[in-house]
């Protein structure tokens, strides 16, 4: 199991800041010092503007820090440890299902023989394989954040990276898809850093919630989850989990609130 074999953490992020540097300069975060563990599941909270996703790209190397330094340790021989899902699913509209799955483990540099055994795999486990020769645009919203899924976990990323993943599906099927990726991880267990602005949904999902403040970002507090695994959605009627949710919305209200007061974050 992951987990269990090294103590070194798989994530480092030392002191980090970063700013941007266009029109006018934005601080988007300020120092920032998280350690996570290989295998952990780790949910971050914060207004909008605090630098959630800036921590996912700085993680996936899409970006450098301004400031400080991020430490990922790999088990080696990978071209990128990381992969993300985003939002708005970013499929390739002109791809196919499997094109779209199959084109995540091209660019991981899988030979073929294997990457089309690990799509086909893949498509069935996100039930996908009806759709395997549709296009993007005929599916749901849902079963294209599925795509989106199938494709980064077919490459077997030693970190998930997930950036508000459901956050555009309507409420039943962002909940489907909650309970789907419960189950899927707590088969595997592989390190997570997912970003939401559901406090219901970390609490869900991770085994730690860290809650950043509003701009400059920096972390005002982490949340260990108290509930064991395997976890079952049941837990949403435990009473500590309300308990605990209005904990942490408790400290993020000002957060948001002074977010808003700036006129957003743009
Ligand atoms: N490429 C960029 N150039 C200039 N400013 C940027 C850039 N990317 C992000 N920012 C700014 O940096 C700050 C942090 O952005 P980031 O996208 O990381 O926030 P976030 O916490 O993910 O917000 P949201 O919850 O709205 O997704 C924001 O003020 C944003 O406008
Ligand atoms: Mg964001």
């Amino acid at each position: 199991m992951h987990g269990t074999a090294s103590s070194a953490p798989k994530i480092e992020i030392r002191g980090v800041a970063k700013q941007y540097h266009s029109a006018r300069t934005v601080q988007a975060l300020s120092k920032v010092d998280l350690t996570i563990a290989d295998g952990e599941f780790v949910c971050l909270l914060g207004p909008s503007g605090c630098g959630k996703s800036t921590i996912l790209r700085m993680l996936a190397r899409l970006h450098k820090p301004s400031d400080g330094e991020i430490i990922i340790n790999t088990a080696g021989g990978r071209v990128t440890p990381t992969a993300m899902v985003f939002q708005d699913y970013a499929v390739f509209p002109w791809k196919t299902i499997e094109q779209n799955v199959r084109f995540g483990l091209e660019m991981a540099g899988v030979p073929m023989p294997e990457a089309n055994e690990r799509t086909h795999r893949w498509l069935k486990k996100m039930g996908l394989s009806d759709f395997a020769k549709n296009y993007p645009p005929t599916l749901s919203g849902g079963m294209q954040q599925r795509v989106s899924i199938a494709r980064a976990l077919a490459t077997e990323p030693e970190i998930l990276l997930m950036d508000e993943p459901f956050a555009a599906l309507d409420a039943q099927h962002r909940r489907i898809m909650q309970e789907e990726l419960l189950q899927l991880w707590q088969e595997d267990r592989r390190t997570v850093v997912f970003v939401t602005h559901s406090i219901e949904e970390a609490i869900l999902l991770g085994d730690r919630i860290v809650v950043m403040s509003a701009r400059p970002g920096r972390i005002m507090a982490e949340f260990n989850v108290p509930f064991a695994r395997p976890r079952s959605p049941e837990i949403r009627t435990d009473p500590h989990f309300a308990q605990l949710e209005q904990e942490i919305w408790n400290m993020l209200r000002d957060e948001v609130e002074r977010a808003y007061g700036e006129g957003g974050h743009k």
